[in-house]
Order: C-alpha cells, then structure tokens, then sequence
C-alpha cells in the first residue's frame, strides 16, 4: 500500500512512520510469496511489536499536544492493534509459522490500516494543514 496524499497527516515525522509500516508490510507480501518464511515472520512480528509501542506513543503525544479530536479514539484502535499482534505472537510461539495465518494477519493488517489511517489519523490534518 502506497502512502497516498489522502493518508498524509502534514506532521512529516508521522508520516515517515507510517510510510515504513505500509513498506515493512508489502516487503512480508513479497517475502511470503516466496515461500518458507518462519524468520522474516518472526522478525515482521517483533517490528510491528516495537512499532505498536514507539511509533504509537509518539502520534498519541502529538494528538494530545495537538489537542486533536481524534485522540481518545486513536488510543483505543492503537490497543486494539496491540493486542491483535499480540496475540499472534503469541499463538506463533505455540504453534509455529502457518501461512494460512500469516497472510489472514496480513489481510487484517491492510484493512485495519486504510480504515485507520484515512479516518483517525488523518484527523491530525486538521491541526497542521498541509
Ligand atoms: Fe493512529
Ligand atoms: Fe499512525
């Protein structure tokens, strides 16, 4: 997924991040296709943990500095992230690498991305037109 002029928030530190998120997640893609994956997936799992702790922390301090409306709600759609990468990690480390499962994250992934995204973190547009 490209960072389209529609998800750019105008704060050029959020949107480098967010730029590396869609690319980390497009190399997996690629990386999938290609075959046996258990340790780029392994490795994609661990990024999108350090990812939902550092790059979350930071564009919910600039909300709150921003006071943007949008902030409760990023909170929470962020836990909810946390918490679906969570849970696969963990289920990786039960039952090893499937597939299956690691494309069905990625779906889940791209959907959970362009919706939030375009509808709550684009709200940051507001604050710091472009
Ligand atoms: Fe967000
Ligand atoms: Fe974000």
């Amino acid at each position: 997924m490209e960072l389209r002029q529609e998800l750019r928030t105008g704060f050029a530190h959020i949107d480098a991040q967010h730029k590396a998120l869609l690319e980390a997640v497009d190399c997996f893609r690629d990386t999938l296709k290609n075959g046996e994956s258990s340790r780029p997936y392994e490795a994609f799992l661990g990024f999108l943990t350090i990812y939902g702790m550092v790059h979350f922390q930071i564009e919910e301090s600039c909300m709150q500095a921003h006071r943007c409306a949008a902030a409760n709600q990023n909170c929470l759609e962020h836990k909810a992230f946390r918490k679906m990468i969570e849970a696969e990690c963990a289920r990786f480390y039960r039952q090893g690498f499937d597939p299956e499962l690691a494309r069905a994250l990625l779906g889940r992934i791209d959907r959970w991305l362009s919706r939030h995204m375009g509808q709550v973190d684009v709200q940051l547009r507001k604050e710091h037109p472009i």
